[in-house]
């Protein structure tokens, strides 16, 4: 479809939607922002947090409260927030700093905050067994343990993870060290170098963020009409004539973008979920599923004076239109080697675990269980590389997702062929597709701790709320 007819038709669904009249069958129609925010907003940049350092520790305080945020013009919609008014502050981390990250529940209910991708003790998690009652805070304290990659933080509190993401928590983790503060890489936090959270949601009649799933939707994903970037509709973001960085994450609940630009042009993903990738990989369209992470650059260097949209072609949907409206201040040039990747070794008599994902009418399961919080599902021996196969045995998508470590993945369906370049990074979530079963590479390397257990899961949280999910301890 065209540009000019993508306006007028989202125009004219728009009004359709705001009047109440529009339904919420999740098709591929076009039904998307109000007319009023029409590219007409810049592109929120959530605020970054440095910490405030004390006896060698850095402190973040992180409020969790109800809010009103402006996604349409002239209404307020009521949200949960970290902070501000929808999503939350990023937070800088350089690896190796003592941290703490103390969040205060100022909403009416329980919650929990995760840090993804962290690497860190159980009981530092933020999974669903260190809950943070209302009006009571809660530390997640520890010493950064990882590589630079992008991370970020959300609520997972039992059966309630996909409402709370759905209000607005969620919040990006950036970590540094030696490496990426040494590559020639954009690194100019919201000019060169922009954190971009793609969403989708369903608003009411009232402007008022809709979670309603059926049961049909619990298993099928509760896509949403209005596709948002850092919590705006269809907003924009002046850059300059240079190459700019785009850590991207799907915080979504349960929707799989394929992640473009408009012109079909190839840009370079440079970083998965735990680190950068080896070399740049080009691409012109990147899958990520719910909680993936990908960092990409894109060279916008001979485009001054156009305008190019970051789009999701799988629903021929756009997030964000870029404006190259400056010239170039400072030159970057994209490195060719990154990062050395290890690999764990793989002793001849490896143990393998399988991990099957099914189920049926609004109840998942991973090995025939629903997740139950007294019950730790999975023993792994500390410093001891596994096989994790995971088999998606059904006819819809699902991924999988470890807390504690990154995994590689090995093969998919029985082939290390079938693996795609830019998934040969450190990762902490795959995709599946329908029966699909792919084979990672696991290795636990810290925090034995035989009480308190890490999660596993789909991070499409309607199937993770529904039980999709499990515990295992490391001994
Ligand atoms: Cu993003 Cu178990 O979480
Ligand atoms: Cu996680
Ligand atoms: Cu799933």
């Amino acid at each position: 479809m065209q540009r000019r007819e993508f306006i007028a038709l989202s125009v004219w669904a728009s009004a359709l939607l705001l009047s109440g009249c529009g339904s919420n069958s999740n098709g591929n129609d076009t039904k998307t922002s109000s007319p009023q925010t029409e590219n007409t907003s810049p592109l929120p940049i959530p605020q970054l947090l440095k910490g405030k350092l004390e006896n060698g520790v850095r402190h973040f305080d992180l409020t969790i409260q109800k809010s009103k945020h402006s996604f349409f013009r002239d209404t307020k919609t009521d949200t949960f927030a970290i902070n501000g008014t929808y999503l939350g502050p990023t937070l800088l981390l350089n690896n190796d700093d003592e941290i703490s990250i103390n969040y205060t529940n100022n909403l009416d209910e329980i919650t929990t905050m995760h840090g993804h991708g962290m690497h860190v003790p159980a009981i530092m998690d933020g999974g669903p067994h260190q809950k943070i009652k209302p009006t009571m805070s809660w530390s997640a304290r520890y010493k950064v343990n990882q590589k630079a990659c992008t991370n970020w933080y959300h609520p997972h509190l039992m059966g309630k993870t996909a409402e709370h993401v759905y209000m607005g928590l969620a919040g990006f983790i950036i970590i540094e060290d030696e490496e990426s503060k040494q590559l020639d890489l954009p690194k100019r936090y919201g000019i060169d170098d922009i954190p971009l959270v793609l969403q989708d949601r369903r608003f009411d009649a009232n402007a008022q963020i809709d979670y309603s799933p059926t049961m049909r939707e619990i298993m099928h994903g509760y896509h949403g009409d209005t596709y948002i970037a850092n919590g705006a509709i269809d907003p924009f973001i002046e850059l300059e004539a240079k190459e700019i960085r785009f850590r991207i994450l799907n915080g979504s609940n349960s929707s799989v973008y394929e992640v473009g630009f408009d012109d079909e042009r190839s840009f370079f993903q440079i970083a998965s979920d735990n680190s950068f990738l080896a070399s740049p990989v080009e691409l012109t369209k990147l899958r990520l599923s719910p909680g993936e992470r990908a960092e990409i650059v894109i060279d916008l260097s001979m485009d001054k004076d156009k305008s190019i949209f970051l789009k999701d072609f799988k629903n021929n949907k756009t997030f964000l239109k870029l404006m190259v409206t400056k010239d170039s201040t400072i030159k970057t040039s994209l490195p060719q080697n990154l990062t050395t990747l290890t690999k764990f070794d793989q002793p001849a008599n490896i143990k393998n675990r399988t991990f099957t994902l099914s189920g049926m009418r609004g109840v998942l399961t991973i090995n025939g269980v629903s997740m139950a919080m007294d019950v730790i599902n999975e023993r792994v021996p500390i410093d001891q590389t596994e096989i994790w196969e995971v088999k998606n045995l059904m006819n819809i998508e699902h991924n999988f997702h470890i807390h504690a470590t990154h995994f590689m993945i090995l093969e998919r369906n029985g082939l290390e062929s079938n693996v795609a370049k830019n998934e040969k990074g450190y990762k902490d979530t795959v995709y599946l597709a329908p029966n699909e079963t792919v084979k990672l590479l696991v290795r636990m390397v810290d925090y034995r701790d035989k009480d308190n257990p890490y999660m596993y899961h789909c991070h499409f949280l309607e199937h993770e709320d529904a039980g999709m999910m499990g515990q295992f301890v490391v001994e």
